[in-house]
């Protein structure tokens, strides 16, 4: 048995894949995860994922959004503080920087690997900087050589937002390793899913005490005494995700193997398109290919929107490359709104002008044939 998921013509952007190993652990879990047994499968989760990830100390979360709040919390982030995060990520990178009372910086990407570019960190920090957030954009890795050295430099903390990096590496090192902190996501969207779900993984042992106090309404790991010494945040995943969590790591080669196996059907078929750009693997890196992202050439005059409803009409999900979060009404009242197209111009140039591609588990050859003879039709006729 896999998915249940209903067969359906059009073309998902995502979605995960399930088998007989998932249902029999979260049956498991809802038949006997209570009483004395209740954190089991917490348990096992979290000591797979350490030992998957080489990192010591990792929790899981009810989503990433938790763990992103939990770490700039732990370390003491708030009003007056700056945080640096990338123009083009999902807005809850920079949300949990809103929520501690700090002030998110847009900095722009780097036009290779769609992430956080470390030249213009260099550019935003201020005396009030004390932490950067790089993401591993659709799997794709920024240059953590330069951003470690920029961070150490300022002594500011690196927290590494791997919510879409399961399958990413750099020089030999998986994503979620390269921060104080890293968090993952396990929306029912990313290659290892939990429904909802995250994770944060870190080396400092101190840190990782203040991590699980505050998401535990200020109480330390083991109290049976119930006095609350904060008032903080209840982040906990449940039992049933954390057994659906176990079984798709007992799995995670074969889906990031299957990740891989998408991207290349894709690079096969529009390697004839020299006007189309998919995500970079650059030397020493890994990309996870969360998403499989098609980047076309300025001079097709295509915008992101337009190019999304042509192939919704041909029953093909897509989503648009994320737009720069400095233009989003969300940030309409942002200090720095009016000059962040021109300080971070390669984040605007390339958010117009991007689509993420159906990237899911279950996506077939023939899907991968339809939505590329479909794509080549509509650029070539801008051509
Ligand atoms: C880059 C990035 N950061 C954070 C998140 C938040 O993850 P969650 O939905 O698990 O809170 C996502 C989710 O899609 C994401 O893509």
């Amino acid at each position: 048995m896999t998915s249940t998921a209903k067969p359906s013509t059009r073309i998902p952007v995502s979605g995960p894949w399930i088998t007989d190993l998932e249902v029999s652990y979260v049956t498991d879990a809802v038949t006997n995860a209570w009483y004395s047994q209740a954190n089991v499968w917490h348990d096992r989760f979290e000591k797979a994922f350490a030992a998957h990830l080489g990192v010591p100390f990792v929790t899981s979360l009810p989503s990433c959004t938790s763990g992103l709040h939990l770490a700039l919390a732990s370390l003491g982030i708030g009003p007056g503080d700056e945080v640096i995060v990338p123009e083009c990520t999902w807005i809850a990178t920079a949300a949990p920087v809103s929520y501690v009372g700090a002030t998110p910086i847009f900095a722009d990407i780097d036009p290779v690997t769609w992430c956080l570019s470390a030249s213009s960190v260099d550019a935003r920090l201020s005396s009030r900087t004390r932490a950067i957030i790089p993401v591993d954009l659709y799997g794709g890795m920024p240059d953590y050589g330069a951003l470690q050295t920029l961070a150490e430099e300022h002594r500011i903390a690196l927290i590494e937002d791997a919510a879409e990096a399961i399958g990413a590496e750099y020089h030999g090192r998986r994503a979620g390793a390269f921060g104080r902190a890293g968090v993952f996501s396990f929306h029912g969207s990313k290659t290892l899913t939990t429904g909802e779900g995250g994770l944060l993984a870190t080396s400092d042992e101190e840190l990782f005490r203040r991590i699980l106090y505050l998401r535990d309404h200020g109480r330390e790991p083991g109290d049976r005494f119930f006095r609350n010494t904060a008032v903080a945040f209840k982040y906990k995943m449940s039992a049933l995700q954390a057994a659906l969590g176990t079984a798709q790591l007992e799995r995670v080669q074969a889906l990031i193997e299957r990740k891989r196996q998408i991207f290349q059907w894709y690079r096969e078929r529009l390697s004839h398109l020299p006007e189309v750009n998919l995500n970079a693997e650059p030397p020493g890196t890994r990309n996870g290919f969360w998403m499989i992202t098609a980047v076309w050439d300025r001079s097709l005059g295509l915008d992101k929107t337009t190019l999304q409803l042509e192939l919704d009409a041909a029953g093909i999900d897509s989503r648009p490359f994320f737009h720069p979060l400095s233009s989003l009404p969300a940030y309409a009242n942002h200090p720095d709104r009016q000059y962040a197209a021109s300080r971070n111009p390669v984040a605007y140039d390339i958010a117009s002008r991007g689509l993420n591609l159906p990237s899911a588990l279950n996506l077939t050859e023939n899907q991968v044939d339809r939505v590329c003879s479909v794509l080549t039709g509509l650029l070539r006729r801008r051509s």
